[in-house]
């Protein structure tokens, strides 16, 4: 797997090299852009692809989870076959995970397979969603239902354009950092610590450093499990916990790395009631979830334990009647505590945020 290329306004320069390098040229390049993104990514994008000389056409497209769907899927795939884009052309991601997932998935799908490549645009997406060749749509019982395994040429990661994200998605993108720093990278944690705080949610030399290294955590994890058979469960720290609070509480109340993080409060407590990590190094994650600006308390009233334990039931990655759960030990360092029960994992969230 290619490791992501970071940079600060590097789309313009870094873009047309990386696709004269590709090992195959494309006939013609197939851009999905963000509407969202495309007020700073648009003039870049285009002036690097003006540059390359190929064939290209730039398709906005308004990202959402409700559109990431199968008709959307269909719909931008006939346009590709409209635009005349044959087994040898090239799609490229530019926007948040919704639109990476979806280009790849198309990509996964076009002519039975064509080459793809992807350019995040917000934090989640550089540090983690773009990375690792998932991609997928959602179906009406479930998240990510449908998807592949494909991965991208290459990744493009430009901080810069991430200047006009708004502060919630900062917020969504930290959480998934503070979790890959927990799981593989104590300096991570530490320049979590240090950074200061305004720049923990702009765009710059920090964000810069912060994605970086979220991202090579990703890497390193994917590279020794591509297929997510054992360490790559590893990524799912927080996110047993976290997608049940994210369904009980509804999108617009808790964004998905909002949740995370209160998913990374729960496996932070349950390390610590089972004896695995010391309250010294919980007080220290809950800081530094703090000065990223993430929720520590559940928005209104908990639901039930019966509630949550049905929720976390329902866990795409739960094996027969039971979940395995990721518990933090000490900085970088996590395990896989196989085979727990729905119910006490919800009542573990009680204990947790229930004061
Ligand atoms: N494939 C994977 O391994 C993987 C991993 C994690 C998450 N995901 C998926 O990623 C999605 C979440 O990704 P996300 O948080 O990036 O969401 P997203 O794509 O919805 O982007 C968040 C919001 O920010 C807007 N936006 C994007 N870039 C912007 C910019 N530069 N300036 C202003 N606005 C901008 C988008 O239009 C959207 O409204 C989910 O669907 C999730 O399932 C996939
Ligand atoms: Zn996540």
């Amino acid at each position: 797997m290619q490791t992501p290329v970071f940079g600060l306004k590097v789309v313009a320069d870094k873009l047309p090299r990386l696709l004269r390098r590709l090992e195959t040229t494309p006939t013609s390049i197939v851009a999905l852009l963000d509407r969202h993104a495309a007020q700073v990514a648009e003039d870049p994008l285009r002036s690097a692809l003006k540059q390359v000389g190929l064939p290209f056409h730039i398709l906005p497209w308004t990202a959402s989870e409700t559109r990431k769907s199968t008709v959307e899927l269909e719909k931008i795939s006939r346009r590709l076959v409209r635009l005349g884009a044959d087994r040898h052309s090239l799609m490229i991601g530019v926007g948040g995970g919704i639109s990476t997932d979806m280009a790849g998935l198309v990509a996964a799908m076009y002519m039975r397979g064509i080459a793809w490549a992807a350019i995040p645009t917000t934090l989640l997406g550089m540090a983690d969603a773009a990375i690792g060749g998932k991609t997928a749509v959602n179906l009406p019982e479930g998240k990510n239902l449908l998807g592949a395994f494909h991965l991208p040429k290459f990744v493009l990661a430009d901080v810069a354009l991430l200047r006009t994200l708004p502060a919630r998605e900062w917020g969504c993108g930290l959480g998934e950092v503070v979790k890959s720093a927990m799981i593989a990278s104590p300096a991570l944690l530490r320049n979590l610590e240090q950074c200061p705080r305004v720049s923990l949610r702009r765009s710059g030399k920090h964000s810069l450093s912060l994605a970086r290294a979220a991202a090579r955590v990703k890497c390193r994890i994917v590279e020794q499990d591509p297929l997510e058979g054992g360490v790559r469960k590893l990524l799912n720290l927080g996110h047993t916990f976290g997608h049940a609070l994210e369904t009980a509480a509804g999108p617009r109340r808790l964004a998905h790395g909002e949740a995370v993080a209160l998913g990374l409060h729960c496996a932070m407590h349950m390390a610590v009631a089972e004896g695995l990590a010391s309250t010294t190094y919980a007080q220290r994650v809950f800081q530094i979830l703090d000065r990223c600006g993430l929720p520590n308390a559940y928005p209104g009233k908990l639901p039930s334990v019966a509630e949550l334990s049905r929720l976390i039931a329902r866990d795409k990655k739960k094996t027969g009647a039971t979940v395995d759960v990721i518990l933090p030990v000490r900085a970088g360092h996590c395990r896989i505590e196989v085979g727990q029960r729905p119910r006490d994992l919800a009542e573990m969230i009680h204990q947790a945020l229930a004061s």
